[in-house]
């Protein structure tokens, strides 16, 4: 009955035409009156064919004579179909021709489903009411493309094997399309940027994540209606075309991670249209347009990984709907606290980060009352952080790395009071400045949601604070590179969550706790189970990992002098990835519960008292890409076998009592003392992995695992 009660106009129509036996007929078997067009049936059947379920789904019933009421189909008043609509049905199998049958078909979407091989653009000739076409997200790709059926609206290709190009005849007689979004596929070849000629009401074109190369030539500039135009993730390059700063409509101009080189022309600012600019990761130079303050709508002005050189225009500040500004990684200086940003109501995110901004953190941020993260991290700004960045309660990433600002114990009172902090990078943010006020540095309140937290390189004269043992949510701390004193407290052990842990290069003595092994955080069995997916807006390009979930887990407390014996319950720490105990006094022997540490990656024990042997046991680390026991007094030979046996001479060098067991041929075991590595000639040969393994070091430690934040 679904196919009467549908159409009150056509059941009326159909009343009128009929006796009134009739017409109870019609009430007994309205499905076979409605009964569809046998041609449609018969083309619906061979695509029927052509197509399986996944074999948990119940399968397509389409067995009825009524191919109107078949799942997927509507058909209009003269019974022939107009939609057919299986979207996210998990199907696969090919496109028939035959489907080129359904001349009435104005609809057609399989989006999401598993469609696979050529697409025979043959059928859209005959298809000649297709308004609207969505293919997205299955596994096909382009044969012969003989372009878009005449009245076609919407095409969606995205997410597909497409290949080829697409050439200027494709559109020809597409008169009537809005929307064309061929993103991520294979395309290749130059833009069809003539993609106007015939359709001059296209609004939106996404051609993004696509092999697309070479200049974009003249042609976008007679979409005179265009409002969305992306083809970022491209090999586009040459200057942005000119005709583009004429499409008055523009909402959208997203470029990002091509090759464009030149300038950014400053006629962009009469597109007033505009809310998003995104052209970040091109070869872009010159300035940020003057102007750019006449484009009102902005909300998005992304132009970060360029090579933009002068200051930031002050019209900027006039850009009231401001919401994300991402300008890090050009060549852009000048006195940041000239800006105004006090009109910037609506912004969240500010990224000035890696460029050459001098002056102090200006006051007039603190207006800007919606910020969640700032980074002003590698320029050259001097001051203290103001009192008032007190007042931002949404602020949960603030990155200041790598400035000379003053006062680091004022900045963390200030600080602590930003309620929703989870991200604070400091790191190498004081480098001048002797701490005065330790009492304050020790008695802090306040931090409570920080999950990350580095104050590397902020001169630190003072034992670990014990008030970073009351930050429950900390994942990730970095002390590194201070002058801290004391021991190493035992409460660090009963952080819940912490898992990255960097106390290198202080002066920090006495034994390492053995309670350091009870880190809940690192031990499989009592894992955090939630995957705390924190989002690091600003790591994400410089380091591979955008998620705090995939900092690597780690313990380094190299450069320091601390004694003792390593404790056995660091073998309790099995999801640890990191051990570094380098370049301290440890003595006694390796203990053998380090090799239940299954997902260690790095193991640095070089440069201490250990002697013994080198537990057996150690060989069942798998993933163990490093391996350092270099300068210790260890004894015995060197295991065989797993990993061990693709370490170099140098992770064991300076150790007078260890010897290497070495096989020739299968006959002689002969045994090498490893010292011969003090050979001149081979030291040598061993100082340009040394030199890597510095610089690996250096880059990780300065900055600890977050470098560059
Ligand atoms: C298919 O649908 C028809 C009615 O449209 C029904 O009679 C038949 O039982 C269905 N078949 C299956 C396998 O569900
Ligand atoms: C349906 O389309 C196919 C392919 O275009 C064609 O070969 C076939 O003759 C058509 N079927 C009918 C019944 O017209
Ligand atoms: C295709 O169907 C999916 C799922 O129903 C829907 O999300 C999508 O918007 C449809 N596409 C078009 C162009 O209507
Ligand atoms: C194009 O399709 C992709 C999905 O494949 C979607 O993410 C994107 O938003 C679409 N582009 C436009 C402009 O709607
Ligand atoms: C790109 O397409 C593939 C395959 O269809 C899909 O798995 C992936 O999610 C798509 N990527 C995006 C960003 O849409
Ligand atoms: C497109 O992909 C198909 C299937 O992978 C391949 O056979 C064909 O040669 C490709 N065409 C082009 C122009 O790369
Ligand atoms: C464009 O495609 C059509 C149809 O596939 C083809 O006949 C024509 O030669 C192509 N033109 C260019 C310039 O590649
Ligand atoms: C691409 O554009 C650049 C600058 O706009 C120009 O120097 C170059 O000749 C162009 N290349 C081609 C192939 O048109
Ligand atoms: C700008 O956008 C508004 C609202 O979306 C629209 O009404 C107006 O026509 C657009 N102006 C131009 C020049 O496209
Ligand atoms: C900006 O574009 C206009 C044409 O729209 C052109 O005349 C002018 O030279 C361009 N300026 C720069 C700096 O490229
Ligand atoms: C910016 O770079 C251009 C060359 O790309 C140069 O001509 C110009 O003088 C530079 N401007 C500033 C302010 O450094
Ligand atoms: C900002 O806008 C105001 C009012 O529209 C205007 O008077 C001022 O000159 C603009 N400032 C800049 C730097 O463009």
């Amino acid at each position: 009955m679904l196919g009467c009660t549908n159409r009150p106009d056509n059941f009326l129509s159909l009343i009128r035409s009929m006796s009134v036996l009739n017409f109870l007929f019609l009430l007994l078997s309205c499905v076979q009156v409605l009964s569809c067009n046998k041609l449609d049936r018969d083309s619906l059947l061979s695509f029927h064919k052509h197509i399986s379920s996944p074999p948990s789904d119940i399968p397509l019933n389409w067995s009825s004579t009524n191919c109107c009421i078949w799942e997927g189909i509507t058909c209009n008043s003269k019974s022939r179909v107009t939609h057919l609509s299986l979207s996210g049905k998990g199907f696969s199998g090919t496109i028939t021709p035959f489907l080129g049958n359904l001349t009435s078909l104005s609809y057609l979407n399989l989006s999401h489903n598993q469609f696979s091989g050529p697409l025979p653009f043959a059928l859209f000739h005959t298809l000649s009411n297709l308004e609207s076409l969505d293919l997205s997200y299955n596994l096909l790709y382009a044969s012969q493309n003989h372009g878009l059926p005449v009245s076609i609206q919407t095409v969606d290709l995205s997410s597909n094997r497409f290949n080829g190009s697409i050439n200027s005849s494709f559109f020809h007689g597409a008169s009537s399309l809005i929307s064309f979004n061929v993103s991520n596929n294979s395309f290749s070849g130059p833009l069809p940027s003539s993609i106007c000629i015939t359709s001059s009401f296209v609004k939106i074109l996404d051609f993004s994540m696509n092999k697309f190369s070479g200049n974009i030539s003249q042609g976008i500039g007679r979409c005179s209606k265009l409002e969305v135009f992306r083809a970022g993730l491209n090999s586009l390059s040459g200057w942005l075309p000119y005709d583009i700063y004429s499409v008055k409509t523009l909402s959208e101009i997203s470029l990002p991670e091509n090759y464009f080189s030149g300038p950014v022309n400053n006629s962009i600012v009469l597109l007033s249209n505009l809310s998003i600019i995104d052209l970040h990761g091109n070869e872009l130079t010159g300035e940020v347009p003057t102007d750019i303050g006449l484009l009102s709508n902005l909300k998005q002005l992304i132009l970060h990984t360029n090579s933009l050189n002068g200051s930031v225009p002050p019209s900027l500040m006039n850009c009231t709907s401001l919401k994300t500004l991402l300008l890090r990684n050009n060549h852009l200086g000048g006195k940041i606290s000239s800006l105004d940003f006090s009109k910037l109501k609506e912004l969240e995110t500010i990224d000035f980060g890696n460029n050459s901004f001098v002056g102090n953190i200006p006051v007039r941020l603190c207006f800007c009352k919606s910020l969640s993260a700032v980074r002003l991290a590698y320029n050259h700004l001097e001051g203290e952080i103001p009192s008032c960045v007190a007042v931002l309660k949404s602020l949960s990433h603030l990155s200041l790395a790598n400035n000379n600002l003053s006062d680091v114990v004022g900045a963390l009172k200030i600080l602590a009071n930003c309620h929703n902090l989870s991200v604070l990078f400091l790191t190498n943010c004081f480098r001048d400045e002797p701490v005065r006020d330790n009492y304050s540095l020790l008695h802090l309140t306040g931090f409570q949601n920080l999950q990350i937290l580095s104050l590397s390189g902020c001169q630190l004269k003072c034992e670990v604070p014990s008030w970073i043992g009351k930050l429950k949510k900390l994942r990730g701390l970095d002390l590194s590179y201070n002058q801290m004193t004391g021991t190493i407290p035992k409460w660090l052990g009963s952080m819940p969550r912490l898992f990255a842990l960097d106390l290198t290069g202080n002066h920090l003595s006495g034994e390492l706790p053995p309670e350091i092994g009870s880190l809940k955080a690192l031990i499989a069995a009592n894992a955090d189970s939630n995957l705390y997916y924190l989002a690091l807006p600003f790591l994400y390009g410089i380091l591979e990992y955008d998620r705090l979930f995939y900092l690597p887990r780690g313990i380094k407390v190299g450069n320091n002098i601390l004694s003792g014996n390593i404790p056995a319950e660091l073998g309790q720490l099995t999801r640890l990835r990191v051990l570094d105990l380098s370049d301290n006094n440890f003595s006694g022997c390796i203990p053998s519960e380090l090799s239940n540490l299954v997902n260690l990656e790095k193991m640095n024990l070089s440069a201490n008292n250990l002697s013994c042997e080198i537990p057996e046991s150690l060989t069942r680390l798998n993933f163990m890409s490093f391996f350092s026991v270099k300068n210790n007094d260890l004894q015995g030979e060197i295991p065989k076998g797993g990993q061990f046996d693709t370490f170099p001479n140098t992770s064991f060098e300076g150790n007078p009592k260890l010897l290497r067991r070495s096989f020739v041929g299968s006959r002689v075991d002969i045994l090498l003392l490893v010292t011969a590595a003090k050979e001149p000639e081979t030291l040598w040969h061993s100082l340009p992995f040394w030199l890597g393994y510095l610089v690996g070091f250096f880059l990780v430690g300065v900055s600890f695992l977050f470098n560059g934040s």
